[in-house]
């Protein structure tokens, strides 16, 4: 069977597009492969987490795979911390990977700003260890938003490097999954930037904790423009929008998108139904297809974090089944590279 790899970081505020971007996939992903989801705690202390709410974080990113559908019996569910392999395949890929590639990674860019020389090692490092979670369970695939593509295209480059440098096909070469009509959620106040975890508006993005009211608060107070919702015929053969009329209009978009997305259909049957409305009354139907969708799931995460057992037991269970994965590719990987166990 195919494998499939993905994680979530635990730095709170979960929001829309984790949900549909990412975790939404995993759940229908589980017929068809043999999964692995990791809550990513050591990729997210390459920026300071605060101990008490890296707990507190790691157990909610939990309960929502649990809540969204992650059946913890199929697939396999836990923090990333409690498998070493991790830690020490990464090392080795830090010796395979080369500064010309890491240098080109945007994320490090936007992510360590102005003040490059106080960012983290470990923020710089971020994508090897990325590689090392992929690559340590020989995953096939991994389902992800578009935002994490060129960290794959590195994990394809340290395979490829990797079976090259020991001539050995060690390492598949990973392909990325980045399907469905959301794979790149944008920020409710500014259509130019993605919805993201560290915001610091409140009012960017819709969590997947968040009530009714503030659902409802949220979209309300979310950009959008004066003028009338198009028809289906803006649309090309691809069912997406002429690319100058959405760059003209990103916030509308990015509404339109997340409901049909929410809704699970097609674009071109949300332009038909909105055709000439404006966007107050669309509010109030956008509102009604998120309260829908992720109130079940917002109420369930509480109730899993709210009495933690259960969670902790699926991170405890899913670690020793995700050991008995990696382990053995990580002593292949040693007895390749020449390490001596004698
Ligand atoms: P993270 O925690 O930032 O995001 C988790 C998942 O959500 C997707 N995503 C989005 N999708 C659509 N629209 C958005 N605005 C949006 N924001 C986030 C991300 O693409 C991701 O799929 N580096 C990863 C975590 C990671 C990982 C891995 C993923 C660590 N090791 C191995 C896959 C395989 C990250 O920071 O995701």
């Amino acid at each position: 069977m195919k494998r499939i790899f993905s994680g979530v970081q635990p730095t709170g505020n979960l929001h829309l597009g984790n949900y549909l971007g990412a975790i939404r996939n995993f759940v229908g992903l589980q017929a068809d492969y043999d999964c692995i989801y990791c809550v990513v705690d050591m990729h997210a202390i390459t920026v300071w987490q605060d101990p008490k709410e890296l707990v507190a974080n790691t157990r909610e990113v939990t309960a929502a795979y649990l809540a969204a559908g992650i059946d913890p019996k199929k697939s396999i569910i836990f923090n990333q911390s409690q498998v070493s392999a991790h830690a020490e395949l990464a090392w080795i890929f830090n010796c395979v990977a080369r500064l010309g590639w890491m240098n080109r990674m945007t994320q490090f860019k936007e992510k360590a700003g102005k003040h490059r020389e106080n960012a983290s090692v470990g923020l710089y490092a971020y994508p090897t260890l990325m590689a090392a979670d992929i690559l340590a369970y020989k995953a096939s695939h991994v389902p992800v938003g578009e935002d994490q593509k060129q960290h794959l295209e590195l994990t394809r480059d340290i395979a490829i490097k990797f079976n090259g440098d020991f001539g050995r096909e060690v390492f598949p070469v990973t392909e990325p999954l980045i399907f469905g009509s959301a794979t790149r959620v944008m920020s409710l106040r500014d259509g130019s930037k993605k919805m993201s975890k560290s915001d610091p508006s409140d009012y960017s993005r819709i969590t997947m904790t968040d009530d009714a009211d503030a659902v409802a608060k949220k979209i309300r107070k979310a950009t959008s423009d004066s003028e009338l919702i198009p028809g289906p015929e803006i649309l090309g053969d691809d069912g997406k929008p002429d690319e100058e009329l959405r760059r003209a209009r990103p916030e509308a978009f990015n509404l339109l998108t997340i409901y049909a997305a929410l809704a699970d259909v097609e674009l071109g049957e949300v332009l038909r139904d909105f055709e000439g409305k404006g966007f107050a009354d669309f509010k109030k139907a956008l509102t009604e297809v998120a309260v829908e969708n992720l109130g079940p799931i917002g109420s369930e995460m509480k109730r899993l974090t709210d009495a933690p057992d259960h969670v902790d037991d699926v991170l405890r269970d899913g670690a020793a089944r995700a050991r008995e994965v990696a382990e053995p590719v990580l002593r292949e990987v040693y007895d390749v590279v020449g390490f001596l166990r004698p």
